[in-house]
């Protein structure tokens, strides 16, 4: 056996953000090189997703994972032993051998994600490379700083549906490096608190860490952010922009979509027409998911009427699928796609999605789940695959700012000069005419 050679593939139970079970594996090689990973867990899930193995039952809400844990021991090490470790294509296609299911459903995606981020983590130890080093050698890519997207209300599934919208994101593409983004959205975080304190309608925060949505109506979200944009002491629409995602497969099914907080009901023309008054009324930069997963029709329509000004991200339209991607191509829906390494179940089919996307002038972001932990292989994934674009959550909670530290960290160790400031939006006419572009 080599020193790159796979010894050991162990899984134990921790717990998420949430407080819910999840799996955690870790890798050790002959040479002795450790890598170590967490399954996230979402909560706003596209249906064509990877599924996260659960028990069922009664105990933990059926939510406990002792039957994805007993695959990694079982089918998975067993499988893995001897591999090079290194070799991430074959570890992920060794895994695929074990379950061929479209989602992952013999040995669960919680079991597939946890492992195969692990090797990319004992690979690098192996190596004795930092994990966005060995990342770009996966991808091929020049390591690059992403842009942040960083929420500052929750809503949606993430706040108990308060409002419908589930976030309400800024972006600082006019920052001159990453640690300036930071510092620009510590003042907007905090600005949002204080109006809401003002409010008497600050209510402690939601899922990910964004202030809990305590609005009359889905459109005081955008309102409100606006004001702490200004209270921030920026102006909105130069240094700083707003993202949001509509996540509209919670609420819109068969072309028809129901705003619950202002008990309206629309068709998509409807829908199309509000988002679009939104996005020429405030100064959007980013939305994603404004069309629900099954509406095909509506989403060509908004990627034909906004795609040349706004960047629009396919999230659970799109769920990191390469093949579903292609199809989105085809049909002329979307500009970029959201990747998130559990949504497909392995760093390689996470990559191979990001390839597509790339060779087809699409806009890449890396994200998070609404259930995290303090891993943080998604700071070295959005850094080592050049993805351009990161997505975490908001700016509390440490599964949150665990990600964004670790950037920071990556940043001193990155040669200067490499982080890309507002370049993954400047293919959108917004942003040629966005006054801080270069
Ligand atoms: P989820 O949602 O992690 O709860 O599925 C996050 C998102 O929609 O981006
Ligand atoms: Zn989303």
């Amino acid at each position: 056996m080599t020193d790159q050679a796979i010894s050991s593939v162990t899984a134990r139970r921790v717990w998420d953000s949430r407080g819910r079970p999840t799996v955690e594996v870790e890798v050790i090689t002959a040479g002795g090189a450790m890598g170590r990973a967490i399954a996230p867990a979402g909560a706003s899930r596209g249906t064509r997703e990877a599924v996260d193995m659960r028990d069922g039952g009664t105990a933990l809400a059926g939510l406990d994972v002792k039957g994805a844990l007993t695959n990694v021991a079982t089918l998975i090490a067993p499988k893995l032993a001897g591999m090079d470790v290194t070799d991430q294509a074959g570890v992920d296609q060794a895994i695929l051998s074990l379950d061929p299911s479209p989602m992952k459903s013999t040995l669960g995606g919680n079991a597939t994600v946890a492992t195969s981020l692990a090797v990319m983590h004992a690979a690098a130890a192996a190596k004795g490379e930092a994990v966005w080093q060995h990342a770009a050698a996966l991808s091929g890519q020049t390591p690059t700083l992403p842009l942040p997207e960083v929420q500052i209300f929750g809503g949606g599934a993430h706040a108990g549906q308060r409002v419908d919208i589930q976030d309400f994101m800024v972006m600082v593409p006019g920052a001159g490096s990453f640690d300036e983004v930071m510092e620009v959205t510590a003042e907007i975080y905090r600005a949002a608190g204080s109006i809401m304190q003002q409010r008497g309608a600050l209510a402690g925060v939601a899922d990910e860490g964004g202030w809990w949505p305590v609005f009359d109506h889905n459109e005081q979200a955008l309102e409100t952010l606006v004001q702490a944009i200004e209270l921030a002491g920026e102006t909105p629409g130069e240094r700083v922009v707003i993202s949001l995602d509509i996540a509209a497969s919670e609420f819109g099914r068969e072309g028809r979509y129901r705003l619950a907080l202002e008990n309206r009901e629309m068709g998509r023309e409807e829908m199309i027409g509000l988002l679009g008054k939104w996005l020429d009324t405030y100064p959007i930069a980013s939305i994603e998911d404004p069309l629900a997963e099954d509406d095909t029709e509506g989403m060509r329509q908004f990627t034909q009427t906004f795609g040349d000004r706004v960047q629009i991200i396919g999230d659970d339209y799109l769920v990191t699928n390469a093949g579903i991607l292609d199809q989105a191509i085809a049909d002329q829906c979307c500009n970029a796609v959201l990747i998130k390494v559990n949504q497909i179940g392995t760093v390689t089919e996470a990559l191979k999605c990001l390839r597509r996307a790339r060779e087809a002038g699409y806009g890449t972001i890396v994200s998070a789940r609404s259930g995290e932990t303090e891993d943080v292989s998604i700071s070295h994934m959005a850094v080592g695959f050049g993805a351009g674009q990161l997505k975490v959550g908001s700016f509390t909670r440490s599964e949150r700012m665990a990600k964004w530290n670790e950037c920071l960290r990556i940043a001193d160790a990155l040669p200067a000069g490499r982080y890309v400031a507002g370049q993954p939006l400047s293919q959108t006419a917004w942003a040629r005419n966005w006054k801080g572009a270069a």
